[in-house]
């Protein structure tokens, strides 16, 4: 059983990679590992494991390793992908409909039943499955859908207006791409800001400290 009430943020963090390489152990038919070989192949050092995966308990046995299969239901279990979370996408542009076309929100505990746009030429148009429906619905949508999760794919100006409206119409949970670090004022709200851009430069650092001349 978890111990999963006051599990740190930045553990928290590496979860879905720790989900994602278990996932893959499982595919694969590997039904158990050890810290070691797991540390080989997520570039994190055995001992860190070892104390990310304590915060779960009882997984890791010595000699033994982790039973796979039990560890990942686990931490699915943590991050909730066993959940069905009614989410909306607002803005129908060129990142809203790659979002609503290659995220596999299923599987990750969120059921995408809306998308919004405000430009009324994308009215009626279909991304996968889903028909955009006008801003103007939203309204009524969330009153009778009852969404608890938005992705935000809009301009930045436009953002807080929009995430202040949804906050009152029972949105919980913002996944907020819009390049804008959103913050509500409001308890029991969260906010993930994702910038791709961020991720990049990252890359860009860690290009400027090689070397010059080529790779080994
Ligand atoms: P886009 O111009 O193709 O699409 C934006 C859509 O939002 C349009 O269809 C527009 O009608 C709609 N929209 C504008 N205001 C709205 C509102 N208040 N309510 C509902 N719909 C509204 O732009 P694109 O390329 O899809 O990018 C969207 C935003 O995401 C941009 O602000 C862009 O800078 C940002 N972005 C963020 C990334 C990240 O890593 N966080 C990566 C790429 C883009």
């Amino acid at each position: 059983m978890a111990k999963n009430g006051n599990i740190s943020a930045s553990v928290i963090k590496r979860l879905p990679r720790y989900y994602r390489f278990l996932g893959e152990l499982d595919k694969q038919g590997v039904e158990r590992i050890s810290s070691r070989e797991l540390s080989e192949k997520m570039k994190l050092t055995a001992s860190q494991i070892r104390q990310d995966l304590n915060c779960f308990g009882g997984f890791g046995q010595q000699g033994y390793g982790y039973h796979v299969q039990s560890l990942r239901e686990e931490i699915g279990h943590i991050l909730g992908v066993d959940k069905e979370y009614p989410t909306i996408l607002i803005g129908a542009g060129n990142l809203g409909k790659a979002i609503a076309l290659h995220i596999n929100f299923e599987t990750r505990g969120c059921r995408l039943v809306g998308i919004f746009d405000a430009n009324p030429r994308l009215t009626g148009e279909t991304v996968g499955s889903i028909a955009i429906r006008h801003t103007d619905e939203i309204e009524g949508f969330c009153n009778s859908e009852h969404p608890v999760i938005a992705v935000l794919c809009i301009p930045k100006a436009n953002t807080q207006a929009i995430a202040d409206k949804l906050v009152g119409l029972g949105i919980r949970s913002f996944w907020n791409f819009s390049h804008y670090d959103l913050s509500i004022d409001h308890k029991g709200i969260e906010v993930e800001n994702v910038h791709l851009g961020d991720s990049l430069l990252t890359l860009t650092y860690r290009t400027n400290q090689m070397p010059e001349g080529p790779a080994e």
